[in-house]
């Protein structure tokens, strides 16, 4: 008998519960406590019963029918609560502080580019954009990167067949904005760029890039120079100091590698620049005639300047990030604080 009673409290339960209306309740009133509900039917048992049991039971059908009689009470509160608009406005509590509004904002990414883009439109450059799957010709051959160059192979580029790559380097800009235009040229171009390097605090297999190319008749390293100390004046700040690093890239002849004195402590030394006060931000030359050949500039004529900088490194140097992997994890609380 008492486990039928604890039966019809289980499901007592789960239907007041699954009430969502008072139209529910109701319902549920009329099974339980009605006329003929079952809190009746549990009634009509007791005379049948032992004597000594008869007491225990009545007393235990009259606890459920009051909880009843109580949680339905309770529920219809409720749900009248909802469904009466006056009595819900008498409860709005003007000294609960507002819903905070989240407003959107660029991703810090976005923002670096758009920084970029301004420093150099003001010195002149239109912004180009290429394709992100690329040809082996743009990413390579016309730059004059050989058959054999170790980049080309698949540990550092992604083939999807052939001839198609992931681009590696937004230099393939260069390739076919020359193409399509006669100089002057005078652009900068960002975008997204491949490697299948393994993911870690430095390293991602996608991060973003901005290209530089300048030519015209009579440009020399000296301009490379200013526009660079330009640019990184104006992103780092005034008191930022630039030296250039004798280097190698098979797209340009004399090429240089770009530093930056350290922007974290400031030029003393610390872990980000290993100990040295300077920071590599950049790749930069005069392009080689090779590369003009390919796109058929008169070498003789003109001359210009490329370089190419990774906007995950300018930004993390810039802000004292550490980890590249906060870039692409969509972590408001890193975000928001740009
Ligand atoms: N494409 C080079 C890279 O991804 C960067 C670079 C170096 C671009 C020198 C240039 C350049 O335009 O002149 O490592």
């Amino acid at each position: 008998m008492l486990t039928k009673l604890e039966a019809a409290r289980k499901s007592f339960q789960n239907e007041v519960k699954a009430a969502t209306i008072l139209n529910d309740v109701e319902q549920i009133k009329i099974k339980y406590l009605g006329r003929k509900g079952i809190v009746a039917d549990f009634m009509k048992l007791i005379p049948a019963l032992p004597g000594e049991q008869r007491a225990t039971f009545g007393h235990q059908i009259n606890n459920f029918k009051n909880e009843v009689a109580e949680v339905l009470e309770d529920c219809t509160r409720k749900l009248s609560l909802v469904s009466a608009p006056q009595v819900k406005k008498e409860l709005f509590d003007i000294t609960l502080p507002g819903k905070q509004i989240h407003s959107g904002r660029k991703h810090p990414l976005t923002q670096t580019i758009e920084e970029i883009k301004e420093v150099f439109a003001r010195l002149g450059f239109d912004v180009a954009y290429g394709p992100e799957v690329e040809l082996e010709y743009y990413n390579f051959d016309a730059l004059n990167i050989p058959a054999d160059h170790p980049s080309r192979t698949d540990f550092d580029t992604f083939y999807i067949k052939n001839d198609v790559l992931l681009r590696s380097q937004t230099s393939t800009v260069q390739i076919r904005i020359m193409e399509k235009q006669k100089p002057p040229v005078r652009i900068i171009a960002p975008g997204r760029v491949y490697r299948p390097d393994t993911v870690d605090a430095r390293h991602s297999f996608m991060f973003h890039q901005v290209e530089g190319l300048l030519v015209d008749e009579g440009v020399s390293f000296a301009d490379l120079k200013g526009v660079l100390s330009q640019f990184i004046k104006t992103y780092f700040g005034q008191d930022i100091r630039m030296r250039l690093r004798p280097s190698f890239f098979p797209f340009t002849e004399p090429s240089a590698e770009v530093d930056i004195s350290c922007s974290i402590c400031g030029g003393k030394g610390c872990g980000v620049c290993s100990y040295s006060g300077w920071v590599e931000i950049l790749g930069a030359g005069m392009v080689d005639p090779n590369v003009f050949k390919a796109v058929h500039y008169d070498a003789e004529k003109y001359t210009g300047f490329a370089f190419g900088m990774g906007v995950e490194r300018v930004t993390m140097l810039k802000y004292g990030i550490d980890d590249i992997r906060l870039f692409y994890e969509n972590n408001m609380r890193f975000l928001s604080q740009f």
